[in-house]
């Protein structure tokens, strides 16, 4: 199992040895929580945008940029400027089918991976048309907006679910589970199926960011 460190937590006055560190530690992605103020409360665009330029010049990490926001194309030419591995867009913030191809035909065009996410109260069969398009399928494990939150239980039958729908349907789809894992969860997620692991203030928030992510990694 990979692990991305959501980085919304990180200090601005702290990023440069933050970065360092996480990337030191053997971090596998950056993830970019991108909040728009609409779609989600809180608005991140001005610092994740920040934060990306910076890493994409300073990294090879790849960043794994998840988009919480309603106009999605326009965050979209937005952030594929930066180079990330993959850009995450979310299952409700489209109004059709056909929107949701739009901006997952677009992202791949431009030389990156397409992921789709969606949030706790969406049912996992909503995405089982578009799943021959995309890399990664991001299950939320708490409502999206904000970090810090207490995992979803429910959201862990729905990794398990959809694992078993991509073994018997022979797709190429990878897990992301985002929100709210930490070391007592993760061998809960693990288990379920999951690909990749989201985590924030479980790493930016411990003292030892390598002995976290090793422990994160193999589910101690
Ligand atoms: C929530 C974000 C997450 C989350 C991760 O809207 O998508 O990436 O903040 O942070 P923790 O691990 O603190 O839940
Ligand atoms: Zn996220």
């Amino acid at each position: 199992m990979e692990v991305a460190t959501s980085i919304l937590s990180v200090k601005k006055e702290k990023c440069i040895q933050t970065f360092y560190n996480l990337e030191t530690a053997g971090t596998d992605y950056f993830h970019i929580d991108v909040m728009d103020g609409k779609f989600v409360k809180n608005d991140t665009t001005e610092l994740m945008t920040e934060y990306s330029e910076y890493l994409n010049s300073i990294t090879n990490v790849p960043l794994d940029v998840h988009l919480m926001v309603e106009d999605v194309m326009s965050y979209i030419k937005s952030f594929i400027i930066f180079e990330p591995r993959n850009i995450t867009v979310h299952y409700e913030a489209a109004k059709d089918e056909g929107e949701l191809l739009s901006w997952i035909t677009y992202i791949k065009e431009h030389n990156c991976k397409a992921g789709i996410s969606i949030k706790p109260n969406t049912e996992i069969e909503k995405i089982y048309n578009i799943l021959p398009y995309v890399h990664t399928v991001l299950i939320m494990t708490v409502e999206p907006g904000k970090g810090g939150q207490e995992l979803i239980p429910e959201t862990i039958d729905k990794i398990k679910k959809l694992k078993e729908y991509i073994s018997k349907n022979n797709l190429e789809v990878d897990i992301e589970a985002d929100g709210g894992i930490n070391l007592d969860n993760v061998e809960k997620i693990r288990e379920a199926g999951c690909d990749i692991i989201v985590a924030g203030t479980s790493i930016i928030d411990s003292s030892n960011y390598k002995e976290t992510i090793e422990k994160l990694k193999s589910c101690f």
